[in-house]
């Protein structure tokens, strides 16, 4: 039987902003407009289809947009629309699924077929209302690199870059003051943002997730630095790392969001304890949402152009319920149920981790 052809898409992108989503959405309106295809820009991700607050997106809207942060379109990681917030006349808070509202608005703005880019929260949403019997191509992005069922998501490189940059700067002034400084980087369970700027940083000590760390061998490892003569030291930290034993430190909870624990501060209560141990001098910087900002590398620029234009083929070729991926280096895709909810961490025997040990990096172990 013939596919019946989609005449118009939409396209939103969902959770944290990260660089590289206006690439993507510039690749895909770019490749659909040469198949005849109309996009529709959906406003601050899943909320945008409940308000029905679309746009359509001509190639000529998607220009000079390849290299800016951010994303044209909004983006929300609250408003999932399966536990909505609404409050009552008495402000009253209460949670609904208004998810049902979805598939009669996309008839009535006739989109036949979404592209969702997002992490695993809006794979997660994006995979629940596949069940429901939309369309949908899945996009995977997020600086943490956390996503399963892809080797990488755009916006990571950039994100260690930036982040690398931080640590290059921090050298300095370690170095100046003969300073412990302990730097925090961002990527929730997962160590691949702290592990892969820290190495191109030269960081001394990386602490991730993967590796609860022990303060006394970290308290070692910087007293051995300092009778081969080498006063200060740098600590990359991620957002997510604790010691043996001990929790994660939680920033804040947010019940609305479709990632309801933010972490954060680990770095400070580290260097709190270092130095009233060690009486070194010990800093700590977080960079937070700094590393989330800006321009996209060429990799990351590359990486969602591959990535768009490959959401794209899927589409046109009938291919639904699917994220585009990277494996082993090529473009590929996997089912959209295999995705979300999980958490991809960096392998204990991961050859970062190897060559790490093999410069001289501690772990804290
Ligand atoms: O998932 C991307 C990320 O930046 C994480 O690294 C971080 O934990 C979280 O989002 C921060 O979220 P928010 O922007 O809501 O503070």
């Amino acid at each position: 039987m013939a596919r019946k052809k989609i005449n118009r898409i939409g396209i939103l992108t969902g959770g944290g902003d990260c660089p590289g989503l206006n690439a993507v959405i510039r690749a895909v309106v770019r490749r659909a407009a040469q198949s005849g295809i109309e996009v529709m820009g959906i406003r601050d991700g899943f909320l945008g289809l409940l308000e029905k607050n679309a746009s359509p997106l001509e190639p000529e809207d998607v220009s000079n947009i390849l290299t800016l942060g951010g994303t044209i379109l909004g983006s929300s990681n609250k408003d999932n629309p399966f536990h909505l917030l609404e409050k009552d006349r008495k402000g009253k808070a209460h949670f609904r699924d208004k998810s049902a509202e979805v598939p009669r608005n996309l008839k009535r703005m006739g989109i036949e077929a979404l592209v969702v880019l997002g992490g695993d929260g809006s794979m997660t949403v994006a995979h629940k209302f596949v069940r429901m019997g939309l369309k949908i191509v899945g996009v995977p992005k997020t600086i943490d690199n956390d996503l399963v069922g892809t080797d990488q998501t755009f916006g990571h490189d950039t994100a260690v870059s930036i982040a690398t940059e931080a640590i290059d700067r921090l050298h300095t002034v370690a170095d100046s003051h003969h300073r412990v400084i302990i730097v925090e980087i961002m990527g929730r369970y997962a160590g691949w943002l702290a592990l892969r700027s820290g190495i191109a940083g030269g960081g001394d000590i990386i602490l991730i997730p993967e590796i609860p760390y022990d303060e006394k061998r970290i308290g070692e490892a910087i007293l051995a630095r300092r009778k081969r003569g080498k006063k200060s030291s740098i600590i990359v930290i991620a957002e997510g790392a604790h010691p043996k034993g001990g929790k994660m430190v939680v920033d804040q909870v947010n019940p609305l969001s479709t990632e309801r624990v933010r972490l954060g501060g680990i770095s400070r209560q580290l260097a709190h304890h270092l130095e009233a141990k060690s009486h070194i001098e010990t800093r700590s910087v977080i960079l937070g949402h700094v590393v989330r900002g800006g321009t996209p590398t060429p990799f990351d620029r590359n990486l969602a152009t591959l990535f768009g234009v490959k959401a794209m083929d899927l589409i046109l070729k009938g291919q639904f319920n699917r994220m585009v991926a990277l494996k082993g280096g090529a473009l590929a895709s996997v089912p959209l149920s295999k995705v979300g909810g999980k958490s991809r961490q960096v392998p204990l025997n991961h050859e970062l981790i190897h060559a790490a040990r093999s410069v001289g990096v501690s772990f804290g172990v």
